[in-house]
């Protein structure tokens, strides 16, 4: 997109819906403009009646005039920023729900590519900026032309020479200005990608604290986080420099303005060509009008600001696909799902994944993944609530194909109790109805107690009113399993996905867990990646996966006659829970 595209999206997108008050913005600018004018204006009469001809009556009235013009110029100035503040506060909200919506609705493997700091910077400092580009350079930018165009009315009206001379200046400081703003435009951009790095390491620093601490990391991290906070610094010292030089540069042009403007109107007094009063009256003119063709000249530094943030942002709003097929609702009766031929690849890994994968998940029935570590079955397990989109092949449930259907209506009929659990730093009680929002307190307590949580909660200082902390901190892993087969308990879908968590547990831990399981799965087509024997011999039907392909299938006692992979896993089990059997004697 081109910036001119970009500026002309921004007016569609956001500018035009607060046109109405733009406009109101627009009017008191004009007053602003009106008043400070008024102000240089009324010099010319201070001096010729009231110094010149010492007229009495006047040597009131004009001091007054004065004094108005100042309060109508501040009151006026007030109101037409309060105005546009109240629009971009209005607009930065708009924004940010915006960036936030599509990063909810963007599909896993956009998140995936992201850090979570990048995604923070982008929601907290770059829409900052195009709120900064949409309110503060329409409110600049009408404020100082208005104001300045006034100006310039007073000083041609007091000696056309004198502003003539004058206007020379003011195309020479705005070829300045402009390539200071495409430079600060850049510089912004470098300075933003440092912020999301610096994020990102933040938030990995807090999130790995254990870690850090145990393999004495400190130092390690101290210095690497560092080296970002400094070339964070650089660039927003170098934001800062750029943004300043147009002060001397500025400064210089007054000079040389005000020096040449002295000497040009003594010639033109000598002349007869100029009265004092006239002098007097242009020079406060072209002071007031110092502020206004500075902050015009720099005004290209925001704008090139804001379309660079806007650059990064829009990207990510567009990213927000719609559903193609968000009307046809998946019917889900038995939860029979069925792959055919399924082949898949990351983005970003070199070969095939998952390689022409069949599979017959019979509703009702449990289904049970087993294989080696990385072969690919919690691949497959995601791409049935179609978090991945597969390269060729089909899934189908209930003879329907699922991408033909609304997602929306997919996801309605599936639960999943992940490999790592994942909570929520709120109360008990609504880790397990985020599922389902309007279960009853019964419901709750009820999916509770079948997946052996209430027996903990009620142990928790506030029952299920307990804060748990970030992804459940306050709680043991045994227990956070639970709770995350209570939360898939109550959604009651017809289809369960259960990746079986790694981490081995106690006995009695392990044999709670299982009984959850079993009245979590009871009558549901449940597709489960086993790693505990028990839930293999429980299994109805079990797929062996290796390298990502089926390499066998059946029943518990069939493979253990049929596959070596199995038999060996099988073995693997069974020595395991010997030594468990062992600890506990
Ligand atoms: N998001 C991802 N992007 C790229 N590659 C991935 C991604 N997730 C997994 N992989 C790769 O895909 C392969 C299969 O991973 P998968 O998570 O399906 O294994 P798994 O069978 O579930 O293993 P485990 O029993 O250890 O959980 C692995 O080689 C892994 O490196
Ligand atoms: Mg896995």
């Amino acid at each position: 997109m081109t910036n001119l595209e970009i500026l002309k999206r921004l007016y569609k997108n956001y500018t035009r819906k607060f046109l109405g008050k733009i406009f109101l913005s627009i009017l008191f600018s004009l007053m602003v403009a009106l008043s400070t004018s008024a102000i240089a204006y009324l010099l010319d009469p201070a001096i010729e009646k009231i110094f010149i001809e010492k007229n009495k009556q006047l040597m009131l009235l004009i001091p007054i005039a004065i004094i108005i013009a100042f309060a109508v110029k501040g009151t006026s100035l007030y109101l037409a920023k309060v105005t546009l503040i109240k629009v971009g506060g209005e607009l930065l909200k708009i924004l940010q729900m915006q960036v936030m919506q599509s990063i909810l609705s963007s599909n896993v493997e956009t998140i995936d590519k992201k850090h979570s700091g990048k995604i923070l910077s982008h929601l907290q400092y770059d829409t900052g900026l195009i709120q900064k580009l949409v309110t503060d350079s329409i409110l600049l930018f009408t404020k100082d032309t208005l104001t300045l165009f006034g100006l310039l009315c007073v000083m041609f009206y007091q000696n056309w020479k004198l502003a003539l001379f004058a206007i020379i200046m003011i195309p020479l400081a705005s070829v300045a200005a402009k390539s200071l703003g495409k430079r600060i435009g850049k510089v912004t951009t470098e300075s933003q990608v440092v912020s999301g790095e610096l994020t990102s390491i933040f938030l990995e620093i807090i999130k790995n604290h254990k870690i850090i601490k145990i393999f004495l990391r400190e130092d390690y991290e101290n210095k690497r986080s560092g080296e970002y906070i400094n070339k964070f610094k650089e660039k927003a010292v170098k934001i800062q420099t750029v943004m300043n030089r147009a002060t001397p540069i500025m400064e210089t042009l007054t000079g040389l303005m005000i020096g040449g403007l002295i000497y040009y109107a003594g010639s033109l007094i000598l002349q007869n060509e100029l009265e004092i009063n006239n002098f007097f009256s242009f020079l406060a003119a072209m002071m007031l009008a110092y502020q206004p063709v500075r902050t015009l000249a720099t005004l290209n530094m925001g704008i090139f600001q804001g379309i660079s943030a806007a650059k990064r942002i829009l990207p990510l709003i567009d990213s927000n696909k719609i559903d193609p097929h968000s009307n046809k609702n998946l019917k889900v009766n038995n939860g029979n799902i069925e792959f055919k031929k399924v082949s898949f690849r990351y983005e970003t890994s070199l070969n095939n994944i998952l390689d022409e994968i069949n599979l017959n998940i019979k509703s009702g029935e449990m289904t049970a993944l087993v294989g080696h570590s990385g072969a690919g079955k919690s691949t497959i397990m995601n791409l049935i609530p179609r978090f991945y989109k597969p390269l060729n092949g089909d899934i189908l449930i209930d003879e329907q194909s699922i991408y033909n259907y609304s997602i929306i209506s997919l996801r309605e009929n599936i639960s999943l109790v992940s490999q790592d659990t994942t909570l929520f730093d709120d109360t008990v009680k609504n880790n397990i109805k985020y599922s389902n929002l309007n279960a009853s307190e019964e419901e709750i307590i009820e999916a509770a107690k079948l997946s052996h949580c209430d027996e903990f909660i009620k142990k928790m200082p506030n029952g299920y009113d307990t804060i748990i902390g970030e992804n459940g901190v306050r709680l043991s892993g045994g227990e956070k399993q639970r709770l995350s087969i209570a939360r898939a308990m109550l959604k009651k879908s017809k289809i369960i996905l259960l990746d079986e968590a790694t981490s081995s547990l106690d006995a009695e831990t392990e044999e709670k867990i299982q009984k959850a399981i079993n009245h979590l799965t009871k009558g549901r087509t449940t597709l489960v990646i086993a790693h505990r024997l028990s839930t293999v011999i429980n299994s109805n039907k079990i797929y062996v996966v290796e390298k990502g392909k089926i390499v066998a299938e059946g029943t518990h006692s069939q493979l253990l006659d049929s596959s070596d992979i199995y038999k060996s896993f099988y073995q693997k089990q069974l020595a395991k829970n010997n030594e468990i059997n062992l600890s506990n004697n």
